[in-house]
């Protein structure tokens, strides 16, 4: 896959597994209709099937196994995460967002479709997250799918991705300091990444005074995250990121690395890492997939 170096064979052998369980559960959850309908789904399984890296599904599996809970329970929740992060993508890259052409290599969805069926299929997506976490295949405890469906929900809306997406269109031109561009960061890449966590934490029936540490490790993780996906941009190769780069600065963005500069937020983002990895400290050895993927998500180079 390129995305790893071939030591971390944990990390490497994680994330290939998950990438296979994603794929076959979206071939699964999206069969072709035979009506008018076909173009709809074709451009959802354009979008979902191969392609990212399933670092959200990882995160849940990751912290599921913590707790011995069943592999098809786990990729079932992660698949309700992806499905969200990949709507959002949907419509990030739409021309009213970024507008971009470019998405895991390949042409965005309104470019391969066209916009309508791209909304349409970011709709349909996000109603498909939360179809799989209503279904008695997810949880057979009514509390556990509410508390699932009530944290991803949480995750998605206007207290999570979306409402940080309108900040980041707000940031444009805007002369906010760091609390504000960490608040924005936070609800925009960080909530759905600790939903992850918290996700896993759920299905193995942590209850809420025992996720604290977890918690704590999802927030740095997700802070992590949003200023490597900034440096990429500021200096990433679009070749292996597989999106078009340098365009947070073209559009006049705030963003971490404007505000630190690149050796700053290189410096603030490995510092993060080794926090995340400090809160696993009472798992030991059993937190090694988890302590690996936050280094994985400030080496990245896609
Ligand atoms: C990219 O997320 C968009 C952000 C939230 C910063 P990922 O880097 O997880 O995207 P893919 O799905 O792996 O391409
Ligand atoms: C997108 O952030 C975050 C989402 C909620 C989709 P970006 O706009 O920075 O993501 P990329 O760089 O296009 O992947
Ligand atoms: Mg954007
Ligand atoms: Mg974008
Ligand atoms: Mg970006």
């Amino acid at each position: 896959m390129g995305v790893v170096a071939a030591s971390d064979d944990i990390l490497g052998a994680g994330l290939v597994r998950i990438q296979e369980e994603v794929d076959d559960a979206f071939d699964a959850f999206l069969p072709v209709p035979e009506d008018t309908r076909a173009r709809l789904v074709e451009a959802m399984r354009y979008a979902a099937i191969g392609g990212g890296k399933r670092v959200r599904p990882l995160l849940v599996a990751a912290t599921a196994d913590l707790f011995g809970v069943s592999r098809h329970v786990a990729v079932r929740a992660g698949c309700a995460v992806e499905a969200i992060h990949v709507y959002s993508l949907i419509h990030d890259d739409l021309p009213c967002m970024d507008d971009d052409d470019l998405r895991h290599g390949k042409p965005t969805l309104h470019k391969a479709f066209d916009e309508a069926t791209a909304v349409l299929a970011g709709d349909s997506l996000h109603a498909l997250a939360f179809e799989i976490l209503s279904d008695e295949a997810t949880s057979t405890d009514p509390f556990t799918r509410s508390e699932l469906i009530a944290t991803l929900a949480g995750a998605s809306g206007m207290g999570g991705m979306a409402g940080g997406q309108m900040m980041d269109i707000q940031a444009e031109g805007a002369d906010y300091d760091l609390r504000s561009i960490t608040r924005l960061q936070q609800l925009k890449t960080g909530a759905l990444l600790a939903a992850s966590v918290e996700m896993g934490a759920i299905l193995g029936k942590v209850p809420l005074e025992g996720r604290a540490h977890l918690r704590a490790y999802a927030r740095d993780i997700g802070l992590a995250f949003q200023i490597a996906d900034d440096l990429l941009d500021h200096e990433g190769d679009e070749s292996k990121a597989g999106k078009a780069l340098r365009k947070d600065d073209a559009q006049g963005k705030q963003t971490f690395v404007t505000l630190m500069g690149a050796d700053g937020a290189r410096a603030q983002a490995y510092a993060l890492v080794d926090q995340a990895i400090g809160h696993l400290g009472a798992h030991g050895k059993d937190a090694a997939l988890l302590s690996a993927l936050a280094r994985f998500v400030v080496e990245r180079d896609r």
